[in-house]
Parts: C-alpha cells; sequence; structure tokens
C-alpha cells in the first residue's frame, strides 16, 4: 500500500485532466444540494471508486445538530451502499474563498476504505489543497490486536 504523499501520481489531481472536472462538477453539484439550514455551510464531495464509477454527497444537517453527517461521508456510504469499497480521489467543494479539508471523523472513515486514497478540496477562490487519505490521518485507528 502507498503510504507517502511523494510516492502517490498526482497527475490525475491536475485540474485539466478530465477525471478531475469530472469530480469537480460532481462536488459542486452536491453542495447545490447541501441541506444546511443551521450553519449555512454548504460542502459537496464526489468519489472515485476503483472501477471508474463517481458517487456524490452533500452534508445533511438537523435540528439536533449532532446528527448532522457531513458530505465526505455521505459520498464513501453511497459508494459502500452501490457495492464499491475501494476510492482513487475525493473532490471536496465548499462555496467558500478558501479550500476546505476534511474533518477528523471523516478522515477516519475515508481511512477505512483507501488510505492511498488521493483528497483534493476546490472552493471559489484559486487555492486548491491536495493530500492523501494517509497524510491527513497518519496513525489512524484500526480493530486489531483482539
Ligand atoms: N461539514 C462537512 O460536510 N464536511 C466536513 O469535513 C466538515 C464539516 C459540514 C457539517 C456541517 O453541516 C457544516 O459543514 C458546518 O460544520
Amino acid at each position: 500500500m502507498k503510504e507517502s504523499a511523494t510516492e502517490y501520481d498526482w497527475s490525475m489531481t491536475s485540474s485539466d485532466d478530465p477525471r478531475m472536472s469530472a469530480l469537480v462538477s460532481g462536488a459542486q453539484l452536491a453542495a447545490a444540494r447541501a441541506y444546511a439550514p443551521y450553519s449555512s455551510f454548504a460542502v459537496g464531495a464526489c468519489v472515485l471508486a476503483d472501477d471508474g464509477t463517481v458517487f456524490s454527497g452533500c452534508n445533511v444537517e438537523n435540528a439536533s445538530y449532532g446528527l448532522t453527517v457531513c458530505a465526505e461521508r455521505n459520498a464513501i456510504f453511497q459508494m459502500v451502499a452501490a457495492g464499491q469499497q475501494r476510492f482513487r480521489a475525493i473532490v471536496i467543494y465548499t462555496p467558500t474563498a478558501e479550500p476546505t479539508p476534511p474533518c477528523g471523523a471523516c478522515r477516519q472513515v475515508l481511512s477505512e476504505f483507501s488510505r492511498d486514497a488521493v483528497v483534493v478540496s476546490v472552493c471559489n477562490g484559486p487555492e486548491v489543497r491536495r493530500s492523501t487519505v494517509a497524510a491527513l490521518l497518519p496513525d489512524g485507528f484500526e480493530l486489531k490486536g483482539r
């Protein structure tokens, strides 16, 4: 397993790679569907599964705030429900001036499925943040040693 960002082939995260622009469009569409009446902070995520299929998710909030589910986890759960458990990339879009990296809970969920996947955060400004799941969550929790 590739654990180091330096070993990863970043070429597909170039904004002119058609796979990347499809993921960005999917994340933008998902963000437009966010249910975020409490925070007014819309997030969209789009995952590229190993078989080439794409899954989207938005954040879904609740009046009982703690029940809110982030966009990244909703996208991953869509992927798993469709029968895919490995992914190559996830793009996170927020309609903000700066990109938004995934929260800690989402990093743990991403780590469950593909530590070598690329994580790209895009926004309405020029900055793009690129990382890998392994780099965002070193030493993530694994249920072992029982
Ligand atoms: N949110 C996400 O969707 N993804 C993250 O990684 C961080 C936060 C959502 C949850 C909530 O609806 C809103 O952003 C503000 O926290």
